[in-house]
């Protein structure tokens, strides 16, 4: 008892003059822009402005991933406030669109038409939250902030391996668009790495955006050549469409949960990302059994069938919150959640009904995580579908368009790329949001905090629920550290279809025979997947840390404010004790 009093009086003492982080940092999938952002906070700039480099960078260097003519979600803490909020910067399906625009006229789903081409693209809602953040967060002006990326437009970078593979993937889709061809293939060939790329007139397009704000991007010369180049490929813009978007503020979705390692508060996308609720239906799902004792195999068995319920309920219940009622306060009951595993038997898989579904890669999208030493944090998850969106680029702009349009139910129950189900609550509707999976979220205790994301499609909400388990303790086999955790093994069920994609070894041979004896099917994912950032501040231990995927070429950088901090790897020695949540 003694000893459990000193170690609450220390905590308590360290935090007293540890409210503020010791160091910044930043982790995000692409070296120059980690670099971009670094270079924005040692010009006076706080997380905010960071962000903002950090985005605009990315659109540039990994134009498979993001960019100006797609969307994200940016999760803000504000220290000084103690406020979290979500800017919506999710696309919206044109004021043209119809419910059934990918069906042919026998009312098959064409998935062509909602991957490729402008038809495919919604309205873009990237360039507003970079203003909006920088006008109502940053210290600096949004011109600032845009530099480093106008400078990679215009100067070029040398082009990664990655894009290589995923030019090469999507290559027909980009040739088709001659603008495209022009700004990412040499000639008909997809360039090698190493080559540079140069992007003039998207150089051009985040200079109009730097001078005019908002209005540069959604009015004036550049709305008039978007919606010219989108019509004239078949698109379905018009000049309101631009002229109507808007960034939403939403509150995020939150939880408590208890973990060997303390309280932690959970702190997640609203829809409509479907993201903060599937991962706290999941946390309640998981809550009362003592997760970080179970055997390797039951604990696997048992999160994979809370996946298996979390997205059945995504695939009914989810959608845009300002077109349908999703019910939030339900799904996120904990008693909601026990009704959900009256079910679950700790021998035997709950089978998921047919029909099957289509399974695909999750390579598309991007996520940065910024700490600066006020304690400003930003989780943000950003992007434009598939790689390389849609393929399409609207003559002059240099702006590579998203085919987000895909993440919308094109029927019910029809799978989309990512073999995801939805029924009318994810219908398409003029102007509505089409439901995602991006999750940025932050976890924090009295004694720590971590902001942490990922790529991935569907997967991504697996992917953040297996590395909030590895943070808290409550997977005791992830290792201690920051770099552990964003390496570890990932495995992914998403109730249809009904089968466990693992990494490659994810799982071991013992424990994927005794999850077959349970009768789950288990497939391996064709390439390791996901490329999580992730950022650690120890308020106790006045350390920060940074880890990059190692799956990615990202760049995870820790600037020291103070005298130098140490990077502690060391493995936690778990407790273990019921997980419990609460609302
Ligand atoms: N386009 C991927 C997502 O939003 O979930």
């Amino acid at each position: 008892m003694a000893l459990c009093l000193v170690a609450a009086l220390c905590v308590g003492a360290s935090h007293a003059h540890a409210s503020r982080p010791p160091a910044a940092a930043i982790a995000t999938a692409h070296p120059l822009a980690t670099a971009a952002g670094k270079d924005i906070l040692s010009a006076g700039g706080n997380a905010f402005d960071a962000a903002v480099a950090v985005s605009a960078a990315l659109a540039v260097v990994e134009p498979y991933s993001s960019g100006l003519g797609g969307g994200g979600f940016w999760l803000l803490h504000v220290a000084a406030s103690g406020r979290d909020v979500m800017v919506d910067g999710r696309e919206r399906a044109p004021l043209a669109a119809t419910a059934d625009m990918y069906l042919d006229a026998d009312g098959e789903f064409v998935p062509a038409r909602s991957l490729n081409g402008p038809l495919a693209a919604g309205i873009p809602g990237a360039p507003a939250a970079l203003a909006h953040i920088a006008e109502r967060y940053g210290r600096l002006p949004l011109a600032a902030s845009l530099v480093p990326a106008i400078e990679l437009a215009r100067d070029g970078f040398e082009i990664d391996p990655v894009y290589t593979r995923l030019a090469r993937w999507r290559r027909d889709a980009i040739a088709a668009s001659p603008a495209a061809a022009a700004q990412f293939l040499a000639g008909d060939a997809v360039p090698a790495p190493g080559t540079r790329l140069r992007q003039p007139e998207l150089a051009t397009t985040l200079l109009h955006l730097a001078r005019d704000g908002h209005d540069g991007f959604y009015g004036g010369e550049v709305a008039r050549l978007l919606v010219a180049g989108v019509r004239a490929g078949g698109g379905i813009w018009r000049l309101r469409d631009l002229a109507q978007y808007r960034v939403v503020e939403r509150a995020p979705i939150s939880a408590r949960f208890e973990a060997p390692t303390g309280r932690w508060r959970l702190v997640s996308a609203p829809p409509p990302s479907s993201g903060g609720v599937a991962l706290v239906q999941m946390l309640h799902m998981l809550s009362g059994f003592d997760v970080a004792a179970l055997a390797p195999a039951d604990r696997a068995h048992l999160l994979i069938e809370t996946m298996r319920r979390a997205y059945r309920d995504r695939a009914e219940f989810l959608g845009d919150p300002d077109y349908v009622d999703v019910p939030v306060a339900r799904l996120t009951d904990p008693r909601y959640a026990a009704g959900l595993m009256r079910n679950f038997r700790m021998d035997r898989a709950t089978p998921s009904p047919p029909p099957e579904a289509v399974r695909a890669e999750g390579a598309d999208t991007t996520h940065f995580s910024i700490l600066d030493t006020d304690g400003n944090r930003v989780a943000a998850t950003l992007s434009i579908n598939y790689p390389f969106g849609s393929g399409f680029v609207p003559p002059g702009t240099g702006v590579l368009l998203n085919d987000e349009m895909d993440d919308f139910a094109a029927r019910p129950g029809v799978p989309n790329a990512y073999g995801l189900i939805g029924g009318d609550a994810n219908a398409i509707a003029p102007g509505k949001r089409m439901l995602s999976s991006m999750s940025p979220t932050f976890i924090e205790s009295d004694a720590e905090v971590v902001i942490l994301g990922t790529p991935g499609g569907s997967r991504i909400i697996t992917m953040v629920l297996e590395g909030l388990l590895a943070a808290t303790g409550l997977d005791p086999t992830a290792g201690g550290g920051a770099r552990d955790w964003v390496a570890a093994g990932r495995f992914h069920h998403q109730y249809l279809p009904d089968e466990v994609v693992t990494e490659p070894d994810a799982l071991s041979p013992a424990v994927r025979r005794s999850l077959e004896r349970r009768g789950h099917r288990l497939s391996t994912a064709g390439r390791p997947y996901g490329n999580m950032q992730l950022v650690r501040w120890r308020r106790a231990q006045r350390q920060v840390e940074a880890a990059s995927d190692p799956r990615g070429i990202g760049a995870a950088t820790v600037i020291e404010a103070a005298p130098a901090a140490t990077v502690s790897n060391h493995r936690r020695q778990p407790q273990t004790q019921p997980l419990r949540t609460t609302p």
